[in-house]
């Protein structure tokens, strides 16, 4: 068990759109040999079919729109790498994803640097403490000077990087990188396509083979460089790593599959596998014999059209996981046997007997779970890991026709079961159909999208006035309050669990309302929930 915990590597690969985050995971799959060729992720030139990126949506538009798993062994490590959607828009599914991870990656295009999407995400893994690796991408291209790419990472995300490797050249000069823990220079070869592993061949920097291969001016820069990378000072610090406070750098070209193994070597020897989480104030701890938990992250319908049910996916935190065994689903009490359970490799998926702390399993045939529930064999056990969002999109969908109404809500209802968007009822509202509530406009293309594709039903998005949330202190929903005070425009709605939320169309009606009742509790996420998930909040604004 011991064994089995530590091999288990869990990780996300964040980064801006483009900056190569699939081009990577697809190396990635190369080298764990669970794909032949690379090409099979993305397919985007080819149309092949695609493992991780499966929604047609997600081809037509150049993005991904949900995530997936990839499970494959590297050497002596079971990896599990959970894809994170790319897209510039914010989305939910993005940060509850890295919710189920020990360590991210985040690719960055080194001609270009941070980014904007780059810079939300590794907020997030920075305010939940996620030790990230860096893989500065696309050095094949003319790239920014390296010593101010550092220094970014230092000045934009405040975090201090230390450089594994050193470039040597960059754009059609790049010819490889010089290895700073072994000091031995890389050198690739470049191979049409990139479709199969580059040949390297190791040399130390001295070899007169690099230093004639090298333009001269190029060979003397990067010896200046080294010497100042050497002297500037402290070594390689694993523990900073770890606590999230360094990130070591990698440099090298995913698609020609530069410094694409060494960097995966390097990250699998130093990321951190399983730890101990909290739940219900306790750690849990990761011995041997501890009792099976886990807790739901993501849940998504209709994944694949041949098996067209709904897979609940669950983080294993700690113990053994066995087919058939009995758990609590801790947020109902309800005991329940886990038979139908998978391991996930895209969207394909195979009956899984048994997993470990760090894995992800599938699980159908529940349809009462819910994203951030908790399943475990201690009932008293629950997880508070998914943070929750406020909400700045508003909108009505309704069905196009009327004969189509009754497949439009069912699949509507569905996928507010999953979570894709938030929904609200207006106080005495006329509607037929919830209000639905996102952060981003992008969560309702992809909820037309899904009802069209898997549901058949057609519809249309109503705008709905509102910019502004605010969940009211549940005490003083309960007494009632005087709705007259309410600006012009203003309203009353409920969230899913009945819980009061006053909708505003501007930010300064709120405050003009909050400043002439400060008695009214007023906040942006449902009073119970605030904590954790405030940070994860102010990370996305
Ligand atoms: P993403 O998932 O982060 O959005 O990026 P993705 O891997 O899809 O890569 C975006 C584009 O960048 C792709 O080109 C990809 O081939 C290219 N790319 C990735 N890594 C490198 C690299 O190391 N060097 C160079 N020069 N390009 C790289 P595309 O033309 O948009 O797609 P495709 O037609 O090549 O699939």
């Amino acid at each position: 068990m011991e064994q089995e915990i530590s091999r288990r590597r869990t990780f996300a690969i964040i980064s801006h759109p483009d900056a190569g985050k699939t081009t990577l995971t697809e190396k990635f799959l190369l080298y764990g040999g669970a794909v032949q060729l690379a090409g099979a992720v993305s397919a985007r030139q080819n149309q092949r079919a695609t493992t991780s990126d499966w929604m047609e949506l997600e081809r037509q538009r150049g993005i991904s729109v949900s995530s997936t798993v990839l499970q494959f062994e590297y050497r002596d490590r079971v990896v599990n790498l959970l894809d994170t959607p790319g897209h510039k828009d914010f989305s939910e599914d993005t940060y509850r994803v890295l919710t189920a991870v020990d360590a991210a990656v985040m690719v960055i295009d080194a001609g270009k640097g941070i980014e904007s999407q780059t810079r939300k995400l590794f907020e997030v893994c920075r305010r939940r403490g996620i030790p990230i690796f860096t893989f500065m991408n696309k050095m094949d291209r003319p790239a920014r000077d390296r010593l101010s790419l550092l220094d970014e990472l230092e000045s934009v995300l405040g975090i201090a990087a230390y450089p594994m490797n050193w470039p040597l050249g960059d754009g059609a000069q790049f010819r490889g990188v010089y290895d700073r823990q072994s000091s031995r220079v890389h050198f690739f070869e470049r191979v049409p396509g990139g479709a199969f592993r580059a040949p390297v061949s190791v040399h130390g920097l001295a070899d007169p083979q690099v230093r004639d291969s090298l333009d001269p001016e190029l060979y003397a820069r990067t010896l200046d460089e080294l010497a100042m990378l050497e002297g500037a000072g402290a070594g390689f610090d694993h523990a900073a790593v770890l606590s999230g406070h360094l990130t070591p750098v990698f440099f090298g070209s995913a698609v020609n599959n530069f410094g694409v193994q060494l960097f995966l070597d390097t990250f699998l020897e130093l990321a951190p596998g399983p730890h101990p989480r909290q739940a219900s104030g306790r750690v849990i701890g990761l011995e041997s014999d501890a009792p099976f938990s886990g807790f739901i992250f993501k849940i998504q319908a209709n994944m694949d059209p041949k098996h067209r049910d709904r897979l609940a996916f669950l983080r294993i935190c700690s113990g053994r996981f066995e087919r058939d065994m009995t758990v609590t689903h801790t947020r109902t009490g309800r005991t329940l046997r886990l038979s139908s359970t998978h391991r996930l490799f895209g969207r394909d998926r195979e009956t899984l007997d048994e997993a470990f702390p760090g894995d992800v399993v599938g699980i159908v045939g529940h349809a009462h779970f819910r994203i951030g529930d908790t399943l475990a064999t201690d009932p008293t056990l629950v997880y508070r890991e998914i943070p929750r969002f406020t909400p700045e999109c508003f909108a009505w969908l309704h069905s196009a026709t009327t004969s189509q109404f009754k497949r439009f809500r069912e699949g509507l209802d569905q996928l507010l079961q999953e979570g894709v968007v938030q929904s609200l009822l207006i106080k005495n509202s006329p509607q037929r159909v919830p209000l639905l509530a996102a952060v981003g406009p992008l969560q309702f293309d992809v909820v037309q999208y899904r009802l069209q594709s898997e549901y058949g039903a057609e519809s249309r998005v109503e705008a709905a006035p509102w910019r502004v949330a605010r969940w009211v202190a549940s005490d003083v929903a309960e007494d009632g309050f005087d709705e007259s005070l309410l600006p012009s425009g203003a309203r009353v709605a409920f969230d899913n669990a009945g819980r009061t939320v006053l909708l505003f169309s501007e930010q300064w009606s709120c405050d003009f309302f909050a400043g002439r009742n400060p008695s009214l509790q007023l906040s942006t996420l449902p009073l119970d929930s605030v904590g954790e998930t405030a940070d994860a909040r102010s990370a996305a604004a």
